[in-house]
């Protein structure tokens, strides 16, 4: 048996998917990630009319848990679709959310993607970001 809830953790993102703020793409993104101290950080996407400050639902749950001081994380449950609609497909984490993820990764940490708390998908981080550049990189 997974030692993650990841019902929990799905629906505690497609609470925050609740409070995303997407005028402009009318997409909403819900996350929740989990420390490995069993803590759930939650997160939505936040746009901005000068796009470019827009930040995923990923990196707000991640932001708030490392300004929290919270560095160790096991897994993160992503939910994502139009505005004022169930998530009909798997949304996955965009390139600058894994990377951003991957500074804080230690093996194992599992992404679900999901359209229901019964419905999902999983992969491990580093599948969906090969031959990743990370802090170690820096180091040789
Ligand atoms: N978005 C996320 O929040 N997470 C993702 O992994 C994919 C994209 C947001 C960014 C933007 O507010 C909207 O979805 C459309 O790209």
């Amino acid at each position: 048996m997974s030692m993650i809830d990841e019902k929990a953790l799905i629906k505690a993102a497609l609470l925050a998917r609740e409070y995303a703020y997407a005028p402009y793409s009318g997409f909403s993104v819900g996350a929740a990630l989990l420390s490995s101290d069993g803590r759930i950080f939650t997160g939505c996407n936040i746009e901005s009319a000068s796009y470019t400050p827009t930040t995923c639902a990923e990196r707000t749950a991640l932001v708030k848990a490392i300004s929290e001081g919270v560095r160790h994380f096991s897994a993160i449950a992503v939910v994502g679709s139009k505005t004022g609609e169930p998530p009909s497909s798997f949304c996955s984490p965009c390139g600058v959310c894994r990377q951003f993820l991957y500074e804080f990764y230690s093996p194992g940490f599992m992404v679900y993607m999901a359209k229901s708390p019964d419905e999902f998908i999983m992969r491990p981080l580093d599948e969906l970001l090969p031959l990743a550049f990370g802090p170690k990189s820096l180091l040789s």
